[in-house]
């Protein structure tokens, strides 16, 4: 990365793998041995890719971009969830300003283009009661997969850049782009808090105002998606007008 344009991020420390079971693990890791803030790890190729509620995360060599940050926010541990808002407001940005792609986002952490996952966020913690350790954010972005390279279970749910935009990207570009434009919204959410960033959230997303499903291990809840909340979970009112605070859970955007 030659022409990296961010103060930090990327820039200390910088790990390139060739091969890695995840570069989450990996991340939590170096945090654990105390690497900083803006630490990047990137890999070509994850034989252990994870995904959210402990998915596989495809990671084919060299098809996609396979990253993770080490970040140490001060900021009580009640709040992380907000991360990943934030980190899939810096995602819509980058690949609006790399390709002029516009992207949605599905609460709370998927980057649809077409309705197709492209892109997906992994955060996880280590904090105690009132302080946080590190937090890892982990993406994993769809870049030159063709559709017979996605396995079939979820071909009709994948896409990748090259499918959407009908060419090769050049994944070096597109990394720096990401890193650029994550570190920007990052710091604007230290200094300015949540709400700047949750308002870009909401205009970029494809969940709220939505008739949604939402599958939790114990319960499904149908309703309405109507907001989101300060702690970034996502706010649904079902037919009896109960008002429910979902923190984590699997949403599906009923179709009109
Ligand atoms: C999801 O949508 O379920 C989240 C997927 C996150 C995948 C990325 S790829 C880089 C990083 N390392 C991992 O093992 N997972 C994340």
């Amino acid at each position: 990365l030659t022409n990296l344009n961010t103060s930090k991020w990327g820039k200390e420390k910088f790990y390139f793998l060739n091969e890695v079971d995840s570069t989450n693990n990996y991340a939590k890791k170096l945090a654990s041995e105390g690497k900083p803030e803006g630490t990047v790890i990137v890999a070509e190729e994850q034989s252990a890719g994870k995904g959210r509620l402990s998915r596989k995360w495809i990671s084919a060599k060299g098809k996609g971009i396979w990253t993770s940050f080490i970040l140490r926010p001060n900021i009580l541990p009640n709040f992380a969830a907000q991360i990943t808002l934030v980190m899939a407001v810096g995602m819509i940005k980058a690949l609006e300003k790399n390709l002029g792609v516009s992207a949605k986002i599905k609460w709370p952490n998927d980057i649809l283009i077409n309705d197709l996952k492209v892109c997906g966020i992994l955060t996880e913690m280590s904090a105690e009661i009132d302080r946080i350790n590190y937090v890892i954010v982990g993406i994993g972005l769809n870049v030159n997969q063709s559709n017979d390279d996605f396995p079939d279970e979820i071909q009709d749910s994948a896409t990748s850049l090259k499918i959407c935009l009908g060419k090769e990207i050049k994944r070096v570009q597109m990394l720096q782009v990401i890193l650029e434009e994550i570190e920007k919204v990052y710091n604007l959410y230290l200094e300015k808090g949540f709400s700047e960033i949750l308002d870009e959230w909401k205009n970029n997303s494809c969940t709220l105002g939505q008739e949604v499903i939402v599958k939790m291990p114990k319960e499904i809840i149908e309703g309405m998606a109507i907001d989101i909340d300060s702690g970034g979970c996502l706010i649904v009112k079902d037919k009896e007008n109960i008002i429910h605070k979902i923190i984590a859970g699997d949403v599906l955007v009923r179709k009109k």
